[in-house]
């Protein structure tokens, strides 16, 4: 009995520091994430009698009471408090009108800055529910709106890859601009935030279907036989310094 009874204690003193460590490993539990309405989430705007302070962000909800200093009254950001306003995060108009959920008027690339902005609040701050209404229905699943903006976040995460593939292989030019005269474009081995082996030759590069341009480094030689581009009038096809006027 005794050497049983010893030998649980042992075992029980061996065991214990590995369930602690066990339990110390082991995530903190999160709570179970809500359904919450318009209006209860408006009880949440961090005002004095209010239940807390939280805001919503493409029909997600975080706790941003450990950003009281931005969003509580206040605070410069308060404006996003118990609300939705996810436009606003993208067009910067913090007024009634423009702290709304409806995202139709927003680009493709604007909806990849708005996912950006849900990234972070994912990162730093506690999600506690969906918002019912525009993104998630009753029962929590998307709508037909979300899934319209997820198709608009697709579509501008291809445009920003094929900008960042076009950026690579024709870095802007750098540019420099004076009252006196009409500025000058040049390549150099750095430019557009591209480094590479290669100077290049600056060029005009039109966008298809428009007047506008940019200037940008050709690789020498430069026979792309793209028809966007153009040479700058008045500056030899070699040269690696144009007057920025042609
Ligand atoms: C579309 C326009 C803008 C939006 C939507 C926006 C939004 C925000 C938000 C939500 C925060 C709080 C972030 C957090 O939870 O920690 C913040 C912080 C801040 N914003 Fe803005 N902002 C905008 C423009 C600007 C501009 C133009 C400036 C400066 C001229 C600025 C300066 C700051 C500063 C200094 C902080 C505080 C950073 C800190 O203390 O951690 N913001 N902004």
């Amino acid at each position: 009995m005794f050497v049983l009874f010893f030998l649980s204690t042992l075992l029980a003193i061996f065991l214990e520091p590995w369930n602690w460590s066990t339990r110390e490993d082991n995530e903190m539990p999160q709570p179970p994430l809500r359904l919450i309405g318009k209006h209860e989430l408006s009880l949440y705007d961090g005002e004095e009698d209010s239940k807390g302070l939280y805001l919503a962000i493409l029909g997600q909800v975080f706790d941003v009471s450990k950003g009281r200093k931005h969003y509580g009254p206040g605070g410069g950001y308060h404006c996003f408090a118990g609300k939705d306003g996810s436009l606003a995060f993208v067009t910067g108009d913090f007024t009634d009108i423009g702290l709304t959920d409806d995202l139709s008027s927003l680009s493709p690339t604007q909806v990849v800055a708005l996912y950006d902005w849900l990234a972070f609040y994912q990162k730093d701050y506690q999600p506690m529910g969906r918002l019912v209404g525009r993104f998630y229905t009753e029962g929590g699943q998307p709508t037909e709106a979300l899934k319209a903006v997820e198709a608009s976040l697709a579509e501008g995460q291809r445009l920003k890859a094929q900008d960042l593939a076009e950026n690579q292989h024709f870095p802007a030019c750098n540019s420099e601009w004076s009252a006196a005269s009409e500025g000058r474009v040049w390549c150099s081995r750095k430019s557009g935030g591209v480094h590479r082996e290669w100077v290049g030759v600056p060029r005009l590069l039109f966008s298809p279907g428009s007047s506008r341009s940019r200037c940008v480094c050709v690789e020498k030689p430069s026979t792309t036989g793209n028809p966007n581009l153009r040479e700058y009038q008045g500056c030899p096809p070699e040269a690696e310094s144009c007057p920025a006027g042609g």
